[in-house]
């Protein structure tokens, strides 16, 4: 590791020249700041777009957000994942409105206290949307530091992050501080991009990496091997009751807390055992046929799903039947239940 002088001219100038014309990047009011954000944490810009827009449009103030029925909100997330971020965006709004009068306040410490914004996002909202000279610190800057520096630490460990951070802070410039965040992670999504080889020959920072000029930059960041993920099995029932379809509210808490599901049991169970296993729970169903196999991925866990479609005589809470017009206006099935919305579409 050397000391290079800061990358903040060249990268400005580059960012001037060739960032996204993005819709967040429009307006730049705290509000749109922090939603886009938080989208933005898991999941692609080009996936997050259209979401991005269509929240924009039903939800256009921090009053809306807070106001908004949670299912209705639960379905505006409907897909994106991570569906915590959502709740947590309620309740952060909830907050502001009723502490703050309505609006984020101008604070890195203070923005870091409300629901879901942590370091990143706080650094991210404090100097995109108020020009405040605060560090905003993702695995894109990671990656795109840890090149720069020629610097093969763990990005995963909490010291590495605040090293990093405060490297980014004394390269910050005071007249640029939100730009400059930007342009680190436009860099990253652009040309410092991840798994493999960054596209040096295209960097206005090439003349300064270090990473560039010891050849390591392709192996970094450094991390360490991802724990493999644990698979479940679970079968499926799409049981059809007149015109509609059971669904139970999953629980409050945990993985897809408080969306809807189909009839759902562990293991892989044949036709008969899921008739019998509604059956204990009141629904007096028969399988008309399988349904093709389907699997999702969870940042943890990995779902291996078989299941029935299923008429039923009978049913009993916890499910409800749920018609078409409501799955399209108000019950959020959430993107691991791909395979049955797909199924829903034909039959419903
Ligand atoms: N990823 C997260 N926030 C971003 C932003 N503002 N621009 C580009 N990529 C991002
Ligand atoms: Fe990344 Fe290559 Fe630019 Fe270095 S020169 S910052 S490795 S793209």
């Amino acid at each position: 590791m050397t000391k290079s002088p800061s990358p903040a001219a060249p990268l400005l100038a580059w960012f001037d020249r060739n960032k996204r014309i993005l819709p967040f990047r429009q307006n730049k009011t705290p509000y749109r700041v922090w939603v886009s954000e938080i989208m933005l944490q898991q999941t692609r810009v080009s996936a997050a777009l259209p979401y991005y827009e269509r929240f924009m449009a039903e939800l256009p103030d921090v009053r809306a957000l807070a106001d908004c029925e949670p299912d209705r909100l639960a379905k505006l997330w409907e897909g994106l994942g991570y569906y915590s971020r959502a709740r947590n965006l309620q309740k952060a709004a909830r907050i502001i409105v009723d502490e703050y009068g309505g609006e984020l306040p101008a604070d890195a410490a203070m923005l870091r206290k409300l629901p879901g914004i942590g370091d990143y996002t706080a650094g991210a909202i404090a100097s995109l949307a108020f020009g405040l000279p605060e560090p905003a610190v993702d695995g894109n800057v990671l990656r795109v530091w840890s090149r720069l520096s020629n610097d093969a630490s763990d990005v995963t460990l909490p010291e590495t992050k605040r090293r990093m951070t405060a490297k980014v802070r004394a390269a910050q410039p005071q007249d640029r501080p939100g730009d400059f965040n930007e342009a680190l992670m436009e860099l990253g999504a652009l040309v410092c991009i991840p798994n493999g080889a960054p596209l040096c020959g295209e960097c206005p920072l090439q003349s300064r990496c270090e990473g560039y000029k010891a050849g390591t930059a392709p192996g970094l960041p450094v991390k360490p091997a991802k724990k493999p993920r644990r698979t479940e099995d679970w079968t499926l029932g799409v049981v059809l009751f007149e015109d509609g379809v059971l669904l139970e509210k999953r629980p409050d808490t945990g993985l897809l807390a408080g969306l809807w599901q189909p009839a759902m049991f562990p293991g892989t169970l044949s036709a008969e055992e899921i008739e019998k296993r509604l059956g204990a729970q009141g629904v007096v169903a028969h399988a008309e046929r399988a349904l093709k196999p389907a699997r999702h991925i969870f940042s943890h866990v990995e779902w291996h799903m078989t299941g029935y479609l299923l008429r039923a005589e009978r049913f009993s809470p916890p499910y409800e039947p749920t018609t078409r017009a409501q799955l399209e206006s108000g019950r959020a099935l959430p993107g691991a239940f791909k395979s049955v919305r797909a199924v829903l579409e034909k039959v419903l």
